[in-house]
């Protein structure tokens, strides 16, 4: 009997790609740039499992090309470039993964919150430039984390680890999430008291129909003139034309974001020319273990789903009911 094919849309992992090699046939895009919809619609005809990555939109008319697709696994906690729906019409259980990326994530929020909090790119852009001439008074002066409120919108694994850590800089943490409880000296709040309170704001929701632009101009304009924005999460969770006009006319203080709608930004957008918005790209995972992790988990999800399994991380259970 053939073995069935895995299409993996980008070189990931190698012990991850062993894993894969022992039980299928695995075929690897080893361009940079992610295949486009055309050249996945082409790839998947004949594949039986697809491992993919947060930069290919799975839609229907990607699984409507491959009738023997038996699993779709993708190597990401979240799930938004996947039609879930048309994955559980069609009996597909789509894999991601969860936990393994917690630390590595809330490590990078909590860089970017001191970063943009103490202006250190600013300020390593001010010495690359020269312009150090000496101990200044009122240089580049930022914003203090002790007794600041951090206000953390969604209190999942990965707001609960920034919570964390925010506890040893003496932040206040405030937290928005129905039905989640307290945890690290954080307490619940409603969104708006949020907005109105935080020093700091942080998004560690999933994007989906209610998360979208869910800071926009309204919610921008009720936050404080010093705030800052951090944003690991996804970019569409902000308005970005809104979160740009904000900046300008400092009606916040900063941005600093792992994440932007789209994914890269235009050269030479607005947002990538502004001293208080700092963006780096889309590297909240991108620690070496935690990619191997991630690897390996959606090898495990696409082997499980060959052998008819039910997948160890399923994004949509419903799949099986
Ligand atoms: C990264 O953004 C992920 O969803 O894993």
């Amino acid at each position: 009997m053939t073995s069935p094919v895995v299409f993996v849309t980008r070189e990931i992992a190698d012990a991850a790609l062993a894993a894969l090699r022992d039980a299928c046939q695995v075929v690897v895009w080893t361009e940079q740039l992610p295949p486009t919809h055309k050249e996945l619609t082409r790839r998947v005809a004949d594949a039986s499992a697809l491992l993919s990555l947060l930069t290919d939109p799975i839609d229907s008319v990607v699984m409507d090309h491959a009738p023997k697709l038996r699993v779709i696994s993708n190597m990401a906690v979240g799930v938004d470039n996947i039609d879930l729906a048309a994955a559980t019409a069609r009996g597909i259980p789509v894999g991601n993964t969860p936990g393994v990326l917690t630390d590595a994530t809330a490590d990078l929020a909590f860089a970017l919150l001191l970063a943009a909090g103490r202006r250190v790119v600013e300020a390593e852009r001010f010495v690359r430039a020269g312009k150090w001439r000496t101990w200044e008074p009122r240089l580049l002066l930022g914003s203090d984390l002790e007794g600041a409120c951090l206000g953390l919108v969604g209190f999942g694994s990965i707001g609960r680890a920034v919570a964390r850590r925010a506890e040893g800089f003496g932040l206040r943490v405030l937290f928005c999430d129905p039905g989640k409880r307290a945890e690290f000296g954080a307490i619940p709040a409603d969104l708006s008291s949020i907005l109105r309170e935080a020093d700091f704001l942080s998004l560690h929701v999933p994007l989906t129909e209610e998360t979208h632009h869910l800071i926009n101009a309204h919610t921008l304009n009720s936050m404080k003139s010093t705030a800052i924005i951090v944003n690991t999460s996804r970019g569409g969770v902000i308005d970005h034309e809104a979160l740009q006009s904000a900046l300008q006319e400092r009606r916040i203080a900063a941005a600093a974001l792992d994440v932007t709608e789209p994914e890269p930004l235009p050269k030479g957008h607005p947002l990538l020319n502004m001293d208080n918005c700092l963006v780096v790209p889309h590297i909240g995972s991108a620690s070496r273990r935690t990619r191997e992790r991630m690897a390996m988990m959606a090898a495990e999800n696409v082997l499980a789903g060959l052998r008819g399994e039910r997948l160890p991380h399923c994004a949509n259970p419903d799949v099986y009911r």
